[in-house]
């Protein structure tokens, strides 16, 4: 049984790629802060290597950047920065020093180094760029996910938008507003929102895993480009609610400080084109039946 590897694999989208990957027969390690069952630490990893057997490794690592909890501090912008950044490195250390190298290393970034842009829909064929916090972060994490040609690793980045689930993230965060009808736009709406639904994310890393042609950068967002608007409006549609309450664009600033808010007050234009090409299918291309899934209250 091929084991395969998950930095970060205890979070949200880690726990449904774990389940995704033991139901379809493989077995998972996990490297966490915290050891556990079948989880290895980045000590661990650091000092010992990859564990035996493994085909592939998945990066999922990353402090919450929009915790309202932490405020953005120099502290705090450092451990986003580091854990996302050191951990690849320790990762890439690994597979290199490996003497039985993985098939494939998948690692998961943001889309921020696609500078919003209100004419242009970014493939990815375009030049990713540094202009802000997030765009460098985005940047310097691919570069310290790329590992030596001679290694003969098979490396895939996906680059992944919002991503819509249950179980975390955005949808944790609005569904309690929204269901009592404070749910609105935020800032004006009209920022793009690139966005994916979770059981498509988790597909497309399991594909990458399994198909020995996809390689590279891969933009992990949905067809459809919508913006904030027409997610507010599927999302209380879904759940039979108004979305009447805007969410002021100097509120957010106020919560998160601006150079995290762009998060939410910002956002590119972003086509799956490559993704579209190595033939991946999608289950939720469009928004309205992806806001359904993740707005079915009796799963809650
Ligand atoms: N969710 C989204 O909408 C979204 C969108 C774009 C990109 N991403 C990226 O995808 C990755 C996974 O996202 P997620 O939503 O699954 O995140 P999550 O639920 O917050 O889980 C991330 C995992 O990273 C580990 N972690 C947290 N802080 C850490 C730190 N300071 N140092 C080392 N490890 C740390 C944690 O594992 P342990 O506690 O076990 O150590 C945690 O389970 C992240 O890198 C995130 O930036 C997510």
């Amino acid at each position: 049984m091929k084991n395969i590897l998950i930095g970060g694999g205890t979070g949200f989208i880690g726990t449904r790629l774990s389940n995704l990957l033991l139901g379809s027969g493989y077995r998972v390690t996990i490297v966490s802060r915290m050891p556990g069952l079948n989880h290895i630490t980045w000590t661990d990893l650091d000092r010992n290597g990859l564990p035996n057997d493994t085909s592939a490794v998945v990066n999922l690592a990353g402090q919450n950047v929009l915790d309202p909890t932490r405020s953005w501090s120099a502290g705090f912008k450092q451990n986003v920065w580091n854990s996302r950044i050191n951990t690849t490195s320790s990762i890439v250390r690994a597979i290199q020093s490996a003497k039985e190298k993985p098939e494939v290393f998948v690692n998961i970034s943001g889309v921020s180094n696609y500078k919003p842009n209100e004419k242009k829909i970014y493939t990815e064929d375009d030049a990713s760029e540094d202009y802000d916090f997030m765009s460098k972060l985005c940047n310097e994490w691919e570069k310290a996910a790329t590992i030596d040609k001679e290694a003969g690793v098979r490396t895939v980045k996906i680059r992944t938008g919002v991503v819509l689930g249950r179980e975390g993230g955005m949808i944790r965060s609005l569904i309690i507003p929204f269901w009592f009808g404070f749910g609105g736009p935020v800032a004006s709406g009209l920022q793009p929102l690139p966005w994916i639904h979770i059981t498509d994310l988790c597909n497309l890393i399991k594909y990458s895993i399994e198909n020995k042609k996809v390689e590279g950068v891969l933009n992990g967002v949905a067809p459809q480009i919508i913006n904030n608007l027409d997610f507010t409006k599927s999302f209380g549609k879904a759940l039979w609610r108004p979305t009447l309450i805007p969410l002021p664009e100097f509120v957010v600033n106020k919560m998160f400080t601006e150079e995290r808010a762009v998060l939410l007050t910002s956002g590119a234009k972003i086509k799956p084109k490559r993704t579209v090409e190595t033939g991946f299918e999608y289950e939720f291309p469009e928004i309205y039946p992806a806001c359904k899934d993740v707005g079915s209250l009796f799963m809650y």
